[in-house]
């Protein structure tokens, strides 16, 4: 089997990788995996130990907005596509035609590269709860919710959406779209997301650092553990097509949690480590994204289509301090 990650020098990119490795083979006919290639435009501010080293893995760079480029990817035949790469959702607000083109643009030119294998590939698409928002929005959203999203990136999640329904009813490949809540533990460094403060609460403190809040602490939103995303994603490609039906979309599981709430969660988990101060400063451009993002998830389908998740945002924690402090 051979898998295409793009967007495969990202945070979520690089956990799949690193997963997919780890087991050898996806439930999908069976097959074990030969080759991982990563595409990304940029490199990573670190790569997790293990990926590049493995011989099933290569690395390719360029821009997925360029249709050469995309073309140039598909020397090979992929059975598994993880579509990740994307101008997030802070940086699409300050650059809508950056966004168009990579967002809409460089998917467009993907899913033809899918279509014109004629394989009937997996394709999962990373999509965002940023999807929905808007007057209308109710308090809890779920999977059937009319998504009428504030933000360019949100609008350009929907419309991935809607082409991987659309691809797959046309038999061009069999895609999933995955409605990511906000992930967390982001290692390293803050990104360019409106949500990035929300693992910067918990990395942080934990490097000894300010955590710098820009939102007011009750704001409720839904998030889930890097763990559970990258093992969400992927038994997303392995399911069969008909649980999905024809609304290839899913809401992964979500604790639906105060910045608050978080922030004590971090405290008990950490235990008798040092931590740096949680410090309140609004930020109007940041709260005001933050704010039109729903509060509530409900994500029953996904749980019902055995998608996991954490126990608690606690478990979380120490799965980050596992993976990033204790073991470096
Ligand atoms: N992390 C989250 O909290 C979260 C929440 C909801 C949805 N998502 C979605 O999940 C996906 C992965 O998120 P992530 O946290 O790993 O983000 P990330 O920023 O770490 O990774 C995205 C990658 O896309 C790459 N990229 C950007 N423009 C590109 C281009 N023109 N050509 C090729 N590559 C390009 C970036 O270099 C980056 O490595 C994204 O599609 C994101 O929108 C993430």
């Amino acid at each position: 089997m051979k898998i295409l990650i793009t967007g495969g020098a990202g945070f979520v990119g690089q956990r799949i990788a690193m997963e997919c490795l780890r087991r050898g083979e996806l439930d999908i006919a069976d097959k074990s995996i030969e080759t991982i290639v990563l595409t990304d435009n940029a490199d990573p501010p670190f790569w997790h130990d293990g990926i590049r080293e493995d011989s099933r893995v290569t690395t390719s760079f360029g821009d997925i907005s360029g249709n050469h480029y995309v073309q140039s990817l598909f020397n090979d035949q992929f059975d598994v596509i993880f579509h990740l790469a994307s101008i997030v959702s802070g940086h699409g607000e300050t650059d809508f035609d950056l966004a168009m083109r990579v967002n809409l643009d460089g998917t467009r030119y993907l899913f033809e590269q899918v279509r014109a294998q004629e394989n009937n590939a997996r394709v999962v698409f990373a999509s965002s709860v940023a999807s929905f928002g808007g007057d209308g929005m109710p308090d809890s959203i779920d999977d059937n919710t009319k998504q009428t999203p504030r933000t360019t990136y949100g609008m350009t999640k929907v419309i991935g959406e809607l082409l991987v329904n659309d691809y797959s009813r046309k038999g061009f490949f069999d895609g999933r779209s995955a409605r990511l809540p906000t992930v967390i533990v982001r290692p390293g460094k803050p990104n360019l997301a409106a949500s990035s403060f929300i693992s910067g609460l918990f990395r942080e403190p934990l490097n000894g650092e300010n955590g710098v809040i820009p939102v007011d602490p009750s704001l409720q939103t839904p998030v889930l553990g890097y763990r559970s995303v990258a093992n969400g994603i992927i038994k997303l490609a392995e399911l069969d097509p008909d649980v999905l039906g024809t609304d290839r979309a899913v809401g992964l599981p979500a604790f639906n949690v105060s910045v608050q709430e978080m922030m004590d969660a971090l405290k008990r988990a950490a235990g008798n480590r040092h931590l740096g101060e949680h410090v309140l400063k609004r930020d109007e451009a940041i709260a005001a994204i933050c704010e039109s993002w729903p509060k509530h998830a409900n994500t029953k389908r996904g749980l019902e289509m055995g998608l996991p998740m954490e126990s608690s945002l606690d478990e979380i924690v120490t799965h980050y301090i596992e993976d990033y402090l204790d073991a470096s």
